[in-house]
């Protein structure tokens, strides 16, 4: 895959690195071209100026907080998948304001002709540097969402590469939950200082066999619970 990276701060220059040795096309953006040029060549990628690489490749990681776009390349967005993994800027006292609209819904907004998928904001980039084998052995997950099955599809593949067992969670209208998932983490992490590198898991525990389930609650689907996905059903069938 040609992926564009845009901005090459901790997340864009780590994902940058390990989708090159993954063996994706790998093409970074950054404000200062030295910088992203000097990655390029320690991570056998490519470097190039915003307008450049937006032209250039069909998939954008968007690493820019709160920059609108068409501040960093005014046309030549369209049709392109953008992977947004930002999170808002954390306030003083780490008080975690309720927000109307998610920052992944204010990028599809302003590029109305690109698919968004909101993904890897929850993992803090120290995770990553353990390398896709180990993450692979401890079942790292990694949650995304997004409208359309083909750019999700992309950011599967992307999420596997880097070793993490991917969950797909729906349209972008529930990129709130994601985003304020992270927040929920980074509270432990950088508010409370309690892991320099932590994870949520989601657990499928199973039902009691003895459970009587009152008539107004129905699983959706046929057949009751299922289990979640694990690497080996994820790497075999991937989801519709
Ligand atoms: N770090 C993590 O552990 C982590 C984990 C999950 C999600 N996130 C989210 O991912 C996003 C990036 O995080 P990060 O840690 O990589 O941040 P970062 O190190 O500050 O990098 C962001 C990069 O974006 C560019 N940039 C930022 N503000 C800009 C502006 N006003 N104008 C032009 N360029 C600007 C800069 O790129 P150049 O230096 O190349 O010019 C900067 O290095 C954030 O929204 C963050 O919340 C981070």
């Amino acid at each position: 895959m040609k992926i564009g990276i845009l901005g090459c701060g901790n997340l864009g220059s780590t994902l940058g690195r390990f989708w090159s040795e993954a063996g994706h096309e790998v093409v970074f953006a950054s404000g200062r071209p030295e910088k992203s040029a000097a990655l390029a060549q320690r991570h056998q990628a490519r470097s190039g100026s915003y307008p450049e690489v937006v032209a250039e490749c069909p998939t954008l990681l968007y690493t820019l907080r709160q920059v609108v776009p068409q501040q960093l390349c005014p046309g030549r967005w369209a049709g392109k998948t953008i992977i947004d993994c930002n999170q808002p800027d954390l306030l003083p006292g780490f008080e975690f304001k309720p927000r109307g609209h998610s920052l992944a819904q204010q990028l599809a907004d302003d590029l109305p002709l690109c698919q968004v998928v909101k993904a890897f904001c929850l993992h803090p980039v120290e995770l990553y540097h353990h390398g896709s084998e180990t993450l692979r052995s401890w079942g790292v997950q990694s949650f995304y969402c997004g409208n359309l099955p083909e750019d999700k599809e992309k950011v599967r593949q992307l999420a596997l590469d880097l070793g993490l067992l991917p969950f797909d969670c729906g349209p972008l209208s529930r990129a709130y939950l994601l985003e304020a998932q992270a927040d929920f983490w980074r509270m432990f992490q950088l508010h409370q200082g309690q892991a320099l590198v932590s994870q949520l898991q989601l657990v499928g525990y199973p039902e009691p066999a003895d459970f009587q389930r009152q008539p107004s609650f129905e699983w959706p689907g046929a057949g009751g619970p299922k289990p979640l996905p694990t690497r080996e059903s994820e790497a075999e069938a991937p989801p519709e």
